[in-house]
């Protein structure tokens, strides 16, 4: 019988995380300390190394220093499918959407890469029927059952970065990273994902990178903030919100989404 390790309450870590470019440092030993169940925010001012230190995460990039632990095991040398395969996910990027496919079709594609079986193997109609069930599910679980028999191409933008999120469920992240969702939306849009992060949240893990500061301080957990690659401030939206350090770095800059969360 398999021994189940003790699940700490860390489910990813990374220490003295470094990443350099041909000598200048867009992630600099960074520490993070992502707890199992919330929602983690990545926030900082443009060029902080927010989506750099996601491509260490996810393998894209391999870190000039430090470590990445996931569930208190050393990933760092690990491959791309390796990370996939243990659950930590990113959706945007690993999950591409086939804008000539349907809705359901899409999601069930999805959940074939996942069990491993090839689209053009046919599996027989039980096992199909399963599958559309699965895929119907996460169809519900993202709001857009009704548009099952759609083309993915004819949804409009919010709704194609819901089924964006289906598909990335289809592969049973446990941690589930997602760059700037809300990127680009109308502030429909932007409530309808919100609303769908927070949704798929339950029973996993989400850190996000994202700009607009009324999602994450709606949604967010804890909150770490970058700037020039390093830690500046950690803690919840409260928290984050007063320091002044990252008063300050956002004033340095040209974003003023800080303060727009007030308004
Ligand atoms: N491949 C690369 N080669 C050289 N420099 C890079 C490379 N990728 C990123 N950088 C630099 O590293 C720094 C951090 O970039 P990164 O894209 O991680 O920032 P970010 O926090 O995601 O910014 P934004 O909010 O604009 O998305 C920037 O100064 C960027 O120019
Ligand atoms: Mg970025």
């Amino acid at each position: 019988m398999p021994t189940l390790a003790p699940m700490s309450t860390l489910i990813l870590e990374t220490r003295k995380l470094t990443k350099e470019f041909k000598g200048f440092t867009a992630v600099d030993a960074v520490d993070l300390q992502v707890q199992r169940g919330h929602i983690h925010a990545l926030i900082g001012p443009n060029g902080a190394g927010k989506t750099t230190c996601f491509n260490l995460l996810t393998k894209f990039l391999i870190p000039t220093r430090g470590s990445i632990l996931f569930n208190g095991i050393d990933i760092t040398g690990e491959k791309p499918a390796q990370i996939a395969r243990r659950g930590v996910i990113r959706s945007f990027q690993i999950s591409a959407v086939f804008p000539h496919l349907t809705v359901l079709e899409n999601v069930r594609i999805g959940l074939q890469r996942f069990t491993g079986t090839s689209y053009h193997f046919w599996r027989g109609l039980t096992g199909l029927k399963t599958l559309d069930d699965r895929a119907l599910a996460l169809l519900e679980l993202v709001d857009l059952r009704d548009a099952a028999g759609l083309r993915a191409a004819d949804l409009p933008y919010g709704r194609k970065r819901a089924l964006e999120i289906a598909t990335t469920m289809a592969m049973e992240p446990e941690l589930m990273l997602l760059d700037e969702p809300t990127q680009g939306m109308g502030h429909e849009d932007v409530d309808r994902v919100t609303a769908l992060i927070k949704r798929v949240a339950q029973g996993r893990t989400v850190l996000m990178v994202e700009h607009n500061m009324k999602v994450i301080s709606s949604i967010a957990d804890r909150i770490t903030v970058l700037a020039r690659g390093a830690v500046l401030a950690e803690g919840d939206y409260a928290t984050v919100s007063r320091h002044p350090a990252v008063l300050e770095a956002y004033m340095g800059s040209d974003s003023t989404e800080l303060q727009g969360a007030h308004g």
